[in-house]
Formats: C-alpha cells, structure tokens, sequence
C-alpha cells in the first residue's frame, strides 16, 4: 500500500469522538498497516548524526542512520534540538517516510535547557514541592520551545553513596522525600496537557536500583535485598507511574545478576503488569549491548531478543533492535504481540504530545527565541537558588555579613567562576552563563578584594572528559596569605567543579579537592574570621572545617544565578531554609550512611568493643540528614501524637520562631515501627511541612499518618500494614527530635 503520509494522517486523525478512545483507536488503525519493519523503527533510537544546517552524509555510519530515517526505521532521536535542527530531522520523518510518523526528539533535561536551575539535589534541599514543580515547568517550557518533547527526568533513584557522581541529579537518600519531589518534577514537566506547547513528556529512571552501585563506582555492579528494592528503591518509580509518568528509563547495572534491560521482572512483571504502567521504556545508552559485557547475552541479536521479550520497549543507540528485531520475530524468538505491544506505547504517547496532528508544532522560532532565558524564568530560578541553599554553621552570628562592611577578602577560584555553578549536566546551556559571586557582589557595590589562592582543575572542562585537579599550582597562596592577615572577614568559595560530580564522575576522596583544604589551612592560620562558601554537586567530608570554621554556607551548584542567590544569603536579604536531603560522612568509611538504616542487635556503646562501631570513627555523621540552621532559631513544644481507631495516628506540635527575624522552618515528622515482621529503621520521614515564621509567631503544625505511612513492603513486594507500638518524632532534622510513643491496638 502505498499512501501519501498527509491523507494517512487524515484518515486517522477522524476515528472517534472521545479524546482517549480516539487515541487507542488511532494508534491501533495505525498498526493495523505498518510493517514489522516500520513497526521495529519505531522502536529505535538514534542519537544526532550528521551536521544538520548541512548536505546529508554520503558515507558512514551517519549515512546509514540516514537512510533508516527515510525509510522509517527511526521512532525517537537524542540530543537533537534546537527548532531549526528538529524540524529539518521532522521533514524527512514526515514527508519522506511511506507512513509519516513523526519523530519524538528526547534530551536530558536535567534542572532547566538554557536557564538552569540549582543540581536536582541542590533543589531538592529546599524541600519546597511547589518551587520545585515550578523549576520543572520553566525547563519544560524552554526545551519544548526548542523542539525537544521529551526530557529524560526526573532521576528518581534513591542514594546512599556520595561517591557516586550522580547524586547530583537526583532527590537524595530518602524515599519519601524522593518521591514527594519526583512526583512534583513529572507534574512540572508534563502539566496537564501533554499536547500544550509549553508542556514535555518525563522519564522516571534508572529502573533499577542504579543508586545502589557497590562502592558508589558509576556503572558498577548491584547487590541489594528484596526488602530494600521495594521499600526504597521501587516507591519513588510507583508513584510516577500512578501520576501518569509517561516514560520509564532502564538501567546500565544488574539486579539479582540480570542486566535491568533484560530484567523480565522489573519490567514485566513489576511495572507493566503490578502497576499497570501505560508508557514506554527506554533503555539507557547502550544498556542492551553492554549485556553481552555483563555476561547475560551472547551477540547484538541475543540483546534484541531479550531486550524486547523483557519489555524494554525503545532501543537507545545499542542498534540491536534496527538490525536484528525483524529476523528475531520472524525465526519465532520475539511474538510480534511483544513489538505490537511497544510500538502501541509509544505512538501514543507521540498522539498524546499531539505530533500525528501537527508535527511541527514544536518547531515555532518565535516563541523559541521569546522563551530562552525569559525574565520570569531567571526571576524563578533565583528563587529555586536561594531556597537550595543550606546554612551549616554559624557561629556567634557571623552571618549575615553588613553590606557596608570594611575589609571584606573574597579568596577561591570558584568566587570568579562562570562555568562551574552550572552544574553537570546543562549540555544545551551556554557555557560561562552562571552569575558568579564576584559579579553579584560587584552590583551590590560591596568593597570587597579578591585572592584566587588556588584553582580548583587546571585545563580545559566539558561534560565527556575526566577535568584535571590542581594538585600543586600554590602559587597564588603567597598574595591570598597576605591579603588575608589585612582583612576583617573573609569569604572562601570552595568545593567541586561541577564537572566533578555527574555522571561517570565518582570520587573515592570526598574532601575539598586539590590543595584547597590546605589553601583553607593557611588562611585560617593567619586570619579565623571566615565564611566558607561550598560548591559541591555531593556531600563532601569536611570534618576540619566544621571544627575550625566560624560559619559554612553550603551552595552546591546553583545554576544561572548562582552568584545573587549566595550574596542574598550572605548579607541577610535572604533567610537560609535548606535542609541537607543527604547525610554528610566525617569520612569516607563510613559511607554508606544514612539516616533510615535498620537496627543492629548491638547498637551500643558498650565498654568493651563487641559493639557495632569503629576504632577509629564516631557512627555519627558530619551532618545528618534533615539538617540546615537558619539567621533565626525555633523551638518545638506541645507534642502529641494520639491513636485514632481507624489505625491512624494524629500529630501535632506547635513551633515557635524564637528569634526576630522572619524565616522559614522545614517541620519533620519520622516514625518508627517497634516490632514487625521483619527489621524496620531506626527512622523514617513520612511527613513534612515547611512553615513560615514573623519573629516570635508561633503555628500549630498537624499530620495524619495513615496504613499507607505505617505500613511496609515485605521481602515479597506485598504491602502490610501491623498494628502494635510505633514511635513518632518531630523536629527541625533527623536527629533533634521529640519522641513518643503511641500503640495501634
Ligand atoms: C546515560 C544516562 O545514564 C541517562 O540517564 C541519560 O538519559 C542517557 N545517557 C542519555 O543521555
């Protein structure tokens, strides 16, 4: 059959009148007449290929990409953006295929397209759902105006392991908290209207247990009980998918020694079929052939046939689908029920974002150039910025700093830095385009001077390669050293360049790196008044500065406006609310640490040392989890948590601010559940509120926690609730708590 592509879309765009029945029907109608050949096309991905302004590729691998996409053999495209590039890929789907079907272009938009927002984990400290939703809706708002339908976001994967170089793009260590914000970032992205322009579909990834890579070593090897992988693992991935999510991204490692791609059960059997997951699964770049690495699959065919009969239903860039699906399903190894099954997911979701009814809807120069970098958009993520922040110590109120102060040094390469309080992952951002505290504090007309001291990386930094630490280049210590002994304060802005955390990029050492902890040593052997600014996309291990240093502002990687957002807090115009989402180690060994961790049957301390400890390190974290001071103080009292008899349990406390200054407080509630059927943590987070406060105004905060809160998973994955004792705490952190305890008979 031979029809042209604009009656095609015709004919299917008339089925039926009600909008979801219309949709199943046209996409059924729609496969009713593809080929298996064009049905496995839709099933493939191709990451950008050829230069696109220019003459399409004669020869190679681009070529060959090329003629597959004339030919239909391409669903989806990565890395392609930009309105331009998108519609001319668009054209050739669309008017030169013997069906029409439009591409859906894919991109990880990880915290904003060209406005960048603060790293996900950065945002997720400030534990404001709403800011945080927001920040979703302005990426999703510039990546659509650029084309892009589809962003690989949010990171839900929960973490224990600062090592690991992705806990920067996700929500942290806790599955409550994870899951609260994940929900929030799908609501952001997708809206609730997948077809508006201003609107992309999300991803919930990896599926599974990525977070979980032994020794925080990017790629590495999983190894986690069943009783972890469904009590805090796999809820952050149930609740995207009970709030629509519309895709769902595999993983590079194994579970239970199946490579995820090919994991029957997580994908089958958990997602598709447990929670009735709608969308589509992509795998994860070139997940499907690193399972012949894995020792799971023979050869690129072996991948196709495994990949597909598991449910992972687009091939990103394994190529095992476009050459070997057809003769797989025709040998018999694949049904064609399995590829009829994924390519009816994703040409709806390509329906639902409205592409059969107009391809190009996405490709509109005007509002692309309207919408990058909107004023709003800036004025949003300043908001985002300043709520990530996280006031860690303050010792006899050096903060905040008086802006006609005297004397101010400012010492650290990463003060003058554009580039590297982007973050990682921010590819299609420009580079060098993050205020940087030199330049906020030079609007505000601040007298201030200014020492490098040291670099942080010497050479070149980009997203693909390893950045080069400066271990030696002491040669501006000497200047900053004098500076420092005429100066009435100072502020180090020191950490991470944010190329050091992402993707591929774990760190084995978790201290400041390069020669800034020494560079730090020496100011503070002439001079102690000083602010430490961090910049870290991970918790870093800075016992000696906790001790030493009067104040420590943790500033992560705060994206396009970076530098206001720090001075705000830095002089007092912003009150710092930030709560760590993630446990700071005092060392290395003590990771993986974390707040919820089960009880041992020797928690100690005892005298002797048959105890669960070490020689030569406390058990207690730097900072724990929940933790982040603020300019003013609070104060917790009237604690009751009393029992309901419909196995619920009500709390309330009333906080009070008891400084003058307004602020806001992040009200916690954690329980925990004395006896069960098997081992439950020593603490849970089932409950927050962050409040604001007028100097000395008090509020009653309330929480109902219900089966759902006081429930667990058994190792089984079924889902229980137990009457008997629970404890139930609340405080400003995981660790200064009132308790009491109340019994559900
Ligand atoms: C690999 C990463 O693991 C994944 O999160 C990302 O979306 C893809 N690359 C595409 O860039």
């Amino acid at each position: 059959m031979k029809s042209t592509p604009i009656i095609l879309l015709l004919i299917l765009s008339t089925i039926t009148l009600n909008a979801q029945k219309t949709i199943d029907d046209r996409v059924d109608s729609l496969i009713k007449i593809m080929t298996l050949e064009e049905k496995v096309g839709q099933m493939n991905q191709y990451n950008g290929f050829w230069e696109l302004t220019g003459p399409a590729p004669t020869d190679g691998l681009a070529s060959k990409k090329y003629k597959h996409l004339e030919l239909g053999w391409v669903g989806s495209m990565l890395n392609v953006r930009g309105v331009k590039n998108v519609r001319k890929i668009q054209e050739i789907a669309v008017n030169k295929t013997r069906l029409g079907i439009p591409i859906i272009f894919g991109f990880d938009i990880i915290h904003g397209h060209k406005t960048l927002s603060p790293i996900p984990l950065a945002e997720a400290a400030s534990w404001d759902l709403e800011a945080i939703r927001k920040s979703a809706e302005i990426a999703a708002t510039e990546a659509a105006a650029v084309g892009i339908n589809w962003t690989f976001a949010p990171m839900v994967d929960i973490s224990r392991d600062a090592r690991w170089g992705r806990v920067m793009e996700g929500a942290g260590e806790d599955t409550y908290l994870g899951t609260k914000i994940g929900v929030e970032r799908i609501k952001g992205f997708q809206g609730d209207d997948l077809s508006a322009t201003n609107t992309i579909a999300a991803t919930a990834k990896h599926f599974a247990a990525y977070g979980f890579a032994e020794s925080g070593k990017d790629y590495n090897t999983v190894d986690i009980s069943s009783s972890t992988l469904h009590n805090v693992v796999f809820p952050p991935f149930k609740a995207a998918v009970e709030n629509d999510v519309k895709t769902v991204m595999n993983a590079f490692n194994v579970v239970n020694g199946v490579p995820a791609t090919g994991n029957k059960y997580l994908q089958r059997d958990i997602l598709k079929k447990k929670w009735n997951f709608q969308g589509f699964v992509i795998s994860d770049w070139g997940s499907g052939v690193e399972m012949i690495n894995h020792g799971f699959a023979e050869n690129l065919e072996d991948v196709a046939v495994k990949s597909a009969n598991a449910g992972s239903d687009m091939d990103m860039e394994s190529y095992a689908y476009v050459n070997h699906l057809v003769a797989s399903v025709r040998n018999g190894k694949v049904k064609e029920e399995v590829v009829d099954d994924a390519v009816r997911r994703i040409l709806k979701v390509k329906f639902e974002l409205g592409l059969f009814d107009d391809p190009f809807k996405y490709c509109n120069e005007a509002r692309e150039k309207e919408m990058i970098y909107h004023p709003d958009h800036i004025a949003a993520s300043l908001d985002m910025a300043k709520k990530s922040i996280v006031l860690l110590k303050n010792e006899k109120n050096i903060l905040p700093l008086a802006k006609n102060e005297e004397g101010i040094l400012v010492v650290g390469a990463l003060a003058n830095d554009k580039n590297s309080p982007l973050g990682s992952w921010r590819i299609g951002s420009d580079d060098n385009s993050a205020v940087s505290v030199l330049e906020s504090l030079k609007e505000m007309n601040i007298d201030f001077d200014y020492e490098k001291g040291a670099d942080v990386v010497v050479g070149e930094t980009n997203f693909i390669n390893e950045v080069k630490v400066n271990n030696t280049d002491k040669s501006g210590f000497g200047t900053a050293v004098e500076a420092a002994k005429k100066a009435k304060k100072i502020i180090m802005v020191l950490g991470e360049h944010g190329f050091q955390s992402g993707e591929g990029r774990s760190r084995a050492q978790l201290g400041l790196p390069g020669i800034q902890q020494e560079l730090l040593e020496e100011i503070y052997a002439v001079n102690p008044n000083i602010v430490l600014v961090l910049m870290n996309g991970r918790p870093l291990t800075i016992p000696w500065a906790d001790e030493n240093i009067p104040a420590i502002v943790e500033a992560w990687q705060l994206g396009t406006q970076s530098g206001h957002a720090i001075t705000s807090v830095l002089f007092g115009d912003y009150n710092p609310s930030g709560k760590l989402p993630m446990t700071f180690p005092r060392s290395v060994g003590q990771i993986p640490i974390y707040y919820n961790y089960l009880p041992t049957g020797r928690p100690g301390p005892k005298k002797a040392v048959f105890w669960s400890h070490y020689s030569d390190e406390t058990n207690e974290p730097l900072y724990p989890f929940g933790y982040g001071l603020s300019y003013t103080t609070f104060e917790y009292s009237n604690f009751k948590a009393n029992a309901t008899n419909n196995n619920q349990i009500q709390v309330s406390v009333t906080v009070t601010n008891t400084g003058k200054m307004k602020g806001e407080e992040v009200v916690q509630l954690y329980i925990r559940d004395k006896v069960a059927s098997i081992s439950r943590p020593v603490k849970e987070l089932k409950g927050f509120d962050k409040i604001s406060l007028e100097g000395n105004e008090s509020k009653e905060v309330t929480f109902t926690l219900t089966e759902d809160e006081l429930g667990f998973y058994m190792p089984d994955g079924e889902f229980v609730f137990e009457k008997g004792t629970f404890e139930i705490m609340v405080g400003g952190n995981s660790k200064d708590l009132l308790r009491q305890e109340v019994i559900l008979k």
